[in-house]
């Protein structure tokens, strides 16, 4: 076979995201694409602020030596120090230019981290249902993925938490607002986790280090603050990106930021913008870096958002689905009328509806819709989903 074994194997395990885009195409051409309602894909597509492509067109305009050019793997001194002082505003610990690694997105700040941390087979604990390719990620770097359990209402269960932690656990990943629940973790649940992960590290002697993945913080609904873990926990690593809260996916934009409190934070910077280096990613995208240093305050229009999900989950509720009402990103996570949610999105299918099976992110039962789509695509497809709904309900 001319790929790897272990690559072969873990592409059929991510079918999933793949199945999904063929079905997709199919439909589209057979049906014409404004008859298929395609909720499968977390591509946000609110447009950026104005502002933002202003001073795209301004930093695009110079010219100069270096301006595309290498810089520090870090990435700009510039960029990182705004960074810095929003963080160190916004969460009151002293984060300056230096805690701070410009990545490719939070998918390239993860996999920077687990990198440089993760010795072979250290168990990296995510709690399901999660964003799979942290399955990948964790592969990536030869780690052990535990998975944890959520409550019914789709939050940590810091009981289940608490029995998988061993003496190799290096890294817990967390995410809020969360995908594929769209829950937010508050602080009162952050500062349990905090509290339990301290005693854990007491107990086993060494950090185990929580990633918060956090690229979706901004978009929160009905005036919510997300919390931030940094507050509740020392060894805390941040990944995140302008992917979702700018729209800026394809433009492969993130940072990595290390709490200051971390003992040894210095020499695990230096390890891991080698780790950027070595993967190949070098450095961050120089132009982006530029932009993002002058638009840190910009994000899109979140009300949009907040306007689909108020009818998604209104039109579920009214449908008879059981679903609880999303907090922040832009997905919600109904329960399958039917154990088997592999056969309920098939049924979906059969009209012309779009979604990805709990499975697919280790929750089988439940089913993910994505509404970063326009809200007719919710609207057309409300119909579908009763019809299907009804259908499981009278088969029972
Ligand atoms: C939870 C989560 N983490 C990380 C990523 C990766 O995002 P990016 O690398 O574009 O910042 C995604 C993308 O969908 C995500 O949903």
């Amino acid at each position: 076979m001319p790929i790897a074994k272990s690559t072969a194997e873990a592409m059929s395990r991510s079918s999933w995201i793949r199945k999904m885009f063929e079905t997709g195409i199919v439909l589209k051409k057979q049906y014409g694409d404004d008859k298929v309602f395609d909720f499968s894909l977390g591509n946000p597509d609110v447009a950026t602020p104005f502002e933002f492509d202003r001073v795209l067109v301004a930093e695009a305009s110079k010219t100069g030596p270096f301006l595309h050019g290498y810089m520090q793997n870090q990435g700009y001194a510039e960029t990182r120090a705004t960074i810095a002082e929003h963080l160190q505003n916004e969460i009151g610990l002293p984060f300056t230019a230096d805690h701070i690694l410009m990545t490719c997105g939070a998918a390239g700040a993860i996999n920077v981290i687990l990198k440089t941390i993760l010795e072979p087979q250290d168990e990296v604990i995510v709690i399901a249902p999660f964003f799979t390719e942290y399955d990948f990620y964790i592969e990536n770097h030869r780690g052990t993925m535990v998975i944890a359990a959520t409550t019914p209402d789709l939050l940590p269960d810091l009981e289940d938490l608490a029995t998988k932690i061993t003496s190799r656990t290096k890294v817990v990943i967390i995410n809020t607002p969360n995908n594929p629940t769209g829950r937010v973790y508050d602080r009162a649940l952050l500062s349990e986790l905090g509290r339990l992960l301290t005693q854990k590290c007491n107990a086993i002697g060494h950090p185990i280090y929580l990633i918060s993945d956090e690229p979706y913080k901004r978009i929160v609904y009905d005036g919510r603050v997300c919390a931030s873990p940094f507050q509740f926990y020392r060894h805390t690593v941040l990944t995140t990106s302008f992917s979702k809260d700018l729209s800026l996916a394809g433009e492969r934009i993130g940072y990595l930021a290390l709490s200051p409190l971390i003992e040894d934070w210095e020499l695990i910077m230096r390890a891991a913008i080698f780790s950027n280096r070595v993967l190949g990613f070098i450095n961050a995208p120089a132009l982006m870096q530029r932009v993002i240093r002058q638009v840190l305050d910009l994000q899109v229009d979140v009300q949009q958002y907040q306007r689909r999900r108020d009818m998604i989950y209104a039109g579920l509720v009214e449908c008879g689905y059981e679903v609880i009402k999303p907090e922040g990103a832009f997905y919600i996570f109904p329960k399958s009328p039917i154990a088997d949610d592999v056969a309920f999105i098939e049924k979906l299918q059969q009209q012309l509806i779009l979604a990805t099976p709990g499975i697919a992110f280790y929750k089988p039962g439940y089913f993910r819709i994505s509404y970063a789509v326009p809200e007719r695509v919710i609207e057309g497809a409300l119909p579908g989903l009763r019809a299907v709904l009804e259908q499981c309900t009278q088969n029972k």
